[in-house]
């Protein structure tokens, strides 16, 4: 007879971020039906109307724009079941701010301080969510575990209208491809998913009455693109999954043209070991000075 192993004997548990709406909730939803155990984190708590099983979801409370709300989260969501296997680190918001359409064309009038809470919820809370499921992860009962990033088309391509949220959604693009060979080697990866338009409660009123529905994308692809990079045959590490009505496309990173060929692949590949050296040391070392400083 098989004794079954401490991982089979407790339940796989997911973290959400953003999860009481949208693609967060479709997600905890589809996870439900796959025997998980739901840790959803929001501002908000999930509508009635979602009829989340209680002994399989712990709903927290949570602005992930803040370390310490985060930090609580993480440690709260890991004493649960003691374990995390995946977190969808997913909240998200568009644009806070204007700058050309604003100017106040005044020399009595400078502008004031910009309101940047898309970069804070959009991509310090990720960086933030990243650095806490590493920790916890490597105290998994197996170390180990699967992070995927809900990025956005407008990380692949810029949108003139909201900039703050193109350049956090790229941002995303740029940390999921640069983090995850470091994951790796901690047994974790690191996807990011590129949804085009989908109907959630994230864009203003106007905005999707605006949208055939041809041209929306159906929550089963983006449902698909998590599927696909949670699977444990595929172990996709540092893919960018672009999710596009019914299709799903795995986009590399803009191929390096001329001079610029040679000069890309002595720098990143056969130079790659003296990056990690001269990095590496001083980045634990600054990391460790800094030690939680001008904490939010
Ligand atoms: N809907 C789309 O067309 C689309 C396309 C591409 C990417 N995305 C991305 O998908 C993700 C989910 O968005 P959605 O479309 O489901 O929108 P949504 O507005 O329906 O859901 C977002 C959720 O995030 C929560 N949230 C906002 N700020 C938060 C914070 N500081 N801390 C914790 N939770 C917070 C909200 O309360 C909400 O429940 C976002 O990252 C968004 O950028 C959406």
């Amino acid at each position: 007879m098989n004794i079954p192993s401490l991982m089979s004997m407790s339940p796989s548990v997911a973290l959400i971020t953003g999860a009481s709406s949208g693609i967060g909730l479709a997600l905890t939803q589809h996870l439900l039906h796959k025997n998980w155990h739901v840790v959803l984190a929001d501002i908000n708590p999930p509508p009635p109307s979602s009829s989340l099983p209680t002994d399989r979801t712990l709903f927290i409370p949570c602005d992930v724009s803040s370390w310490n709300a985060q930090a609580s989260l993480f440690s709260t969501a890991f004493a649960w079941h003691q374990r995390l296997d995946f977190a969808a680190l997913n909240a998200g918001i568009d644009d806070r701010d204007d700058i050309f359409h604003s100017l106040s064309r005044s020399i009595e009038s400078p502008p004031s301080k910009p309101n940047m809470k898309t970069f804070e919820v959009n991509l310090l809370a990720v960086y933030y969510g990243i650095k806490l499921f590493a920790h916890y992860a490597s105290l998994n009962p197996v170390p180990g575990g699967k992070i995927v990033i809900t990025a956005s088309a407008a990380g692949l391509y810029a949108l003139p209208a909201i900039p703050q949220y193109s350049a956090t959604k790229h941002g995303l693009v740029g940390l999921t491809r640069a983090l995850a060979p470091q994951a790796a080697a901690h047994n974790i990866s690191i996807n990011a998913i590129c949804p085009a338009m989908v109907q959630t409660g994230l864009a203003p009123p106007g905005l999707m009455e605006g949208f055939p529905a041809e041209h929306t994308t159906p929550m089963e692809t983006v449902l698909r693109a998590f599927d696909e990079l949670m699977d444990e045959g595929r172990a996709w590490n540092g893919q960018v999954v672009e999710a596009a009505q019914g299709e799903l496309w795995y986009r590399s990173q803009c191929e390096p043209l001329g001079s610029a060929r040679e000069s890309m692949e002595f720098m990143v590949r056969e130079k790659a070991e003296l990056w990690g050296e001269v990095y590496r040391e001083r980045n634990v070392g600054f990391a460790r000075e800094f030690g939680g400083k001008e904490e939010r």
